[in-house]
């Protein structure tokens, strides 16, 4: 699976976005250590709160079908135009990642119509939450 098929399945994952309220479509592929890969969309709610990002439902998917190794993430966004501009991750979904993955080797992968952007997780939340 290389970077440019993963953000690939990010952008036809963003397809599937219910986002009535904001109008703005994420998509998320994430890479499982196993070659596998899970996607995710956000999904809002008319209470708002209860949204979930694309990032997590990525992961929760995963998580809940038993995967454990993770290596990278690719994530798109947009509103006319899916991936046009760079979708960095919320905060949010970084401490969640960071519960999930080794913050020195997960990769997140930002593509935009310009270039990709590549990151490690720790540079992206460097002082994440511990207990
Ligand atoms: N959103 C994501 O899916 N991922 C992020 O990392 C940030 C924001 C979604 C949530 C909401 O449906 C919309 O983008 C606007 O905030």
């Amino acid at each position: 699976m290389t970077n440019k098929e993963l953000c690939e399945l990010a952008k036809i994952s963003a397809q599937r976005s219910y986002s009535p309220y904001s109008t703005f479509r994420v998509g998320a592929a994430l890479l499982c250590s196993d070659g596998s890969v899970y996607t995710g969309c956000n999904i809002e709610n008319a209470s708002f709160t209860p949204t979930v990002c694309a990032e997590r439902v990525a992961f929760f998917k995963a998580i809940s079908e038993g995967k454990k190794d993770f290596v990278s993430i690719a994530i798109v966004g947009g509103r006319e135009e899916i991936g046009k501009n760079l979708c960095s991750p919320c905060g949010v979904c970084l401490q969640v990642m960071t519960e999930f993955c080794n913050p020195k080797t997960f990769k997140i992968i930002l593509p935009s119509n310009d270039k990709t952007e590549e990151y490690l997780l720790c540079d992206l939340l460097p002082h994440s939450f511990s207990l």
